[in-house]
């Protein structure tokens, strides 16, 4: 039987062995983190990670052949493969600040490793890594206190938060990068379980490894691209939706990822993106660096200009003003937050002194507030009296969009939950203060029904 260990029960390792151990009956799967907490509620009723269908998929295997738990140690002796999952946030510190990824945590797993096993073992990177990674966990992992040795592989994760078990069910492609034939065919068959093997494609590591920075940054260069698009579309009274249906039909250019919203959010588009941007800078290729950075700089006008629409059409002041905010996490169907748009508008509205009533379904006080503070206080700098005086006093989390909306002069929608497309708005629109403005930063509602009912509009993208 073989044995499989995920160091890491983040978003992407917690789904992802999920799912192997539901396709791969024969493969015991040990999922294990530094963090406690994490792992207690892995095996409990409430998961960490927010994903439609996981935590049947998880239920149905734990106890058999999935296990959660902390035991980092035993759990790397015992297993055949070792999966790398933790997570590689941006530098905050020293060189590369700002852009590079920091490798701390990848290298204390590969240290541990290098500790621990006994025997052969495939390690794979399974976070998403700068290019030439590899070659540092191979070094560590050389100087092995058992005698240990190692086949390193790349196999990035391509599944989208909210939709994960359906990615990963079925999965465009799997990507695996190496060196070793058979270490690339043991895990080849792992996926082929119920991955067909010509969906199966694999590389040298170099190229799977830089494969992943790739698509993430084409695919956030397509959300700034039409972003972009979408401020001039309201400049010219032209309708970027309109725009995007019209060029989607174009089967060279295709209809996904072509939706203007108030900007991309995520663990992944930004960091990518800077990480790329570094690599970029470090071989020498400035043009090719400050082309990247650009699909960021987009991003960031896109989140700004929203806010200041807002402050603007609301006649210049926002000050003391309640606003109902729809959405903090950073898409529907997940309880993620992290680089969410949401967290950028509602700093630049709470320096603007508005008073924010915070509506998501999915995200809890806590995480919004602690959000706020980590942006406001700059990466590692101290919060000042005044934002602590903000995030404290000027918002308020609910628990409805009609607790949000009631006394409110504006509801913002940052996020695309479902839900809001059935609000009542008629109920809503009679308890708000007048004129009663919406601000749809996902383009998801009636417009024309909610100038109907009374309400200003205003989109991405589009006159209303
Ligand atoms: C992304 C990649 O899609 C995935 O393959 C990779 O493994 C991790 O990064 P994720 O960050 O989960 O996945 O979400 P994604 O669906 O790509 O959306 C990213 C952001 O772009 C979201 O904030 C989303 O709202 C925004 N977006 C996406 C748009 O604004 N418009 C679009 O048309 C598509
Ligand atoms: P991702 O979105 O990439 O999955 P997360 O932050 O959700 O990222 O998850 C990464 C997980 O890795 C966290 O639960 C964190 O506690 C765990 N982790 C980080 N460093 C280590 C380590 N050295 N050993 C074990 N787990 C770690």
């Amino acid at each position: 039987m073989t044995k499989i260990c995920c160091i890491g029960a983040g978003y992407v390792g917690g789904p992802t062995m999920a799912m192997i151990a539901y396709k791969c009956p024969n493969i015991d799967v040990h999922v294990v983190d530094i963090n406690q907490a994490r792992i207690d509620a892995w095996n409990s009723d409430v998961l960490p990670v927010y994903e439609p269908g996981l935590f049947e998929i998880v239920a149905s295997r734990r106890g058999k052949n999935l296990k959660f738990s902390t035991c980092i140690d035993h759990a790397i002796r015992e297993a055949d493969i070792i999966f790398i999952s933790v997570n590689t946030p941006t530098k905050t510190f020293g060189a590369g600040a700002g852009r590079a990824a920091n490798l701390e945590f990848i290298e204390r797993c590969a240290r541990r490793i290098a500790e621990a096993a006994e025997g052969h073992k495939i390690v794979v990177e399974k976070s998403t890594l700068p290019v030439r990674t590899a070659e540092a966990v191979k070094r560590i992992l050389s100087e092995s206190s058992n005698g240990a040795t190692f086949d390193v592989l790349s196999n990035p994760e391509f599944l989208a938060e909210g939709t994960a078990i359906e990615d990963l069910l079925d999965p465009d492609r799997v990507l695996i990068g190496g060196e070793n034939p058979e270490a690339i065919e043991a895990l080849v068959s792992v996926y082929a379980h119920w991955v067909d093997r010509s969906r199966i494609l694999t590389t040298n590591l170099w190229s799977s490894e830089l494969s992943k920075l790739t698509a993430n940054a084409f695919l956030a260069q397509r959300v700034s691209s039409i972003n972009a698009i979408s401020a001039l579309c309201e400049a010219t009274e032209a309708n970027v939706d309109e725009v995007a249906a019209a060029i989607g039909t174009d089967s060279r250019i295709g209809p996904k990822f072509l939706k203007a919203s108030v900007g991309f959010g995520g663990s992944c588009f930004q960091k990518d993106i800077l990480n790329l941007v570094y690599l970029c800078q470090h071989y020498g290729l400035h043009e090719v660096a400050e082309y990247w950075e650009q699909v960021v700089k987009m991003n960031d006008y896109q989140k700004s200009r929203f806010a200041q629409k807002m402050v603007k059409t609301m006649f210049n002041t926002v000050s003391g003003k309640r606003l109902a905010i729809w959405g903090f996490a950073f898409k529907k169907d997940t309880n993620d937050t992290r680089e969410s748009a949401a967290i950028y508008v509602c700093r630049d509205l709470l320096r603007e002194n508005a008073i924010l009533n915070i509506y998501d379904p999915k995200v809890s006080d806590e995480q919004i507030r602690n959000d706020l503070r980590e942006l406001m206080a700059n990466g590692s700098g101290e919060l000042s009296q005044l934002d602590r005086r903000l995030i404290d006093e000027n918002i308020h989390v609910v628990e409805s969009m009609q607790a949000a909306a009631s006394g409110s002069h504006a509801v913002a929608v940052l996020t695309e939950w479902d839900e809001f497309k059935n609000a009542d708005f008629e109920r809503i629109y009679s308890q708000m203060q007048k004129p009663a403005f919406v601000f749809d930063g996902r383009n998801i509602l009636d417009h024309k029904k909610l100038q109907q009912i009374g309400f200003e509009v205003h989109a991405i993208g589009k006159r209303v």
